[in-house]
């Protein structure tokens, strides 16, 4: 492909709207990005030029859109990612929580693929099995991406060898998944029910989602601008009960963004506290 069929004019406008429409920050020196997630679907679109498509892209032509957002974003994720978030829910999170008489709420933000909402129930189930009496009132996982791909991926929840060697602990493998028929192995319906996945943009309005005991949003801030960044940490914040807490990714922070939450450090890891209002 040439340079005439990406020029630094169609760069521009691009990362202008990816920004607008997810918040995805490319900054000056993305071209090689840019051009290598957009080249299967100006095949795939029969566009004749990377321009040509871009073009279709910001007149508004929805599948090329939709298509394009799902192609910029980063889907890495594993199984118990960090290890502290799950452990400090394991101790002492979890049982500050146990005796709720309303259900325990949490939501994996960019849940991508679903290891992280999965990782929670997973962590909560082996919890219940040591507290019997524990979350009596019931348990509910929200998850949510703006990748509708990924989305399908958290339902079917159903994983590849190459995922499930990325993390999964063997009791956990052995506790909570069976074989699908495909070769890969699905989580069993007690992890299952305890989930459920929506379609979020972390741009929009998600009052519609309730309040969170519990909130994991880990690795998708670092890709958005300091004021989307603010912007989202308000909104989240709305979404916390009061005595409710945030998990950020491990090389993520809140300072100088936000006064809404109080940072408690443990060995090793750290979460934040929502202040009283
Ligand atoms: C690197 S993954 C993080 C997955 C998981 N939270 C973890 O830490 O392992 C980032 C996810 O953020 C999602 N994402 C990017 N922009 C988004 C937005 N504006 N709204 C919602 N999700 C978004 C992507 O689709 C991707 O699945």
């Amino acid at each position: 492909m040439t340079d005439i069929e990406f020029d630094e004019h169609h760069y521009v406008s691009f990362s202008y709207f990816l920004e607008r429409a997810c918040g995805i920050v490319l900054g000056d020196s993305k071209q090689y990005l840019v051009r290598s997630r957009l080249a299967p679907l100006v095949k795939r679109y029969n566009c004749l030029t990377i321009n040509a498509y871009i073009d279709s892209v910001i007149k508004g032509n929805r599948a090329h859109q939709t298509a394009a957002i799902e192609a910029m974003t980063t889907n890495e994720t594993l199984w118990f990612r960090d290890d502290y978030p799950f452990k400090l829910l394991e101790s002492p999170i979890l049982s500050q929580f146990s005796l709720k008489t309303k259900p325990l709420r949490v939501w994996s933000a960019a849940c991508s693929s679903g290891q992280e909402a999965y990782s929670i129930a997973m962590t909560i189930l082996n919890f219940k099995k040591h507290q019997a009496n524990s979350f009596r009132a019931g348990v509910e996982i929200v998850g949510t991406d703006i990748s509708e791909e990924m989305l399908q991926r958290c339902r079917s929840a159903e994983y590849d060898q190459l995922a499930i060697s990325r993390g999964l602990p063997e009791q956990f493998k052995a506790d909570f998944f069976e074989p699908a028929d495909n070769g890969k192995l699905r989580l069993k319906s007690q992890v299952k029910s305890l989930t459920n996945f929506r379609s979020i943009n972390l741009l929009d309005n998600y009052s519609s989602l309730g309040k969170f005991d519990i909130i994991f949003c880990r690795n998708v801030l670092i890709y958005f601008s300091p004021e989307v960044k603010k912007q989202i940490l308000q909104k989240i914040a709305a979404c916390l009960q009061n005595d409710g807490i945030l998990f950020l990714g491990a090389s993520e922070s809140i300072s100088a963004l936000t006064d809404k939450f109080s940072m408690v450090r443990c060995n090793p890891g750290l979460y934040y506290l929502i202040k009283p209002q």
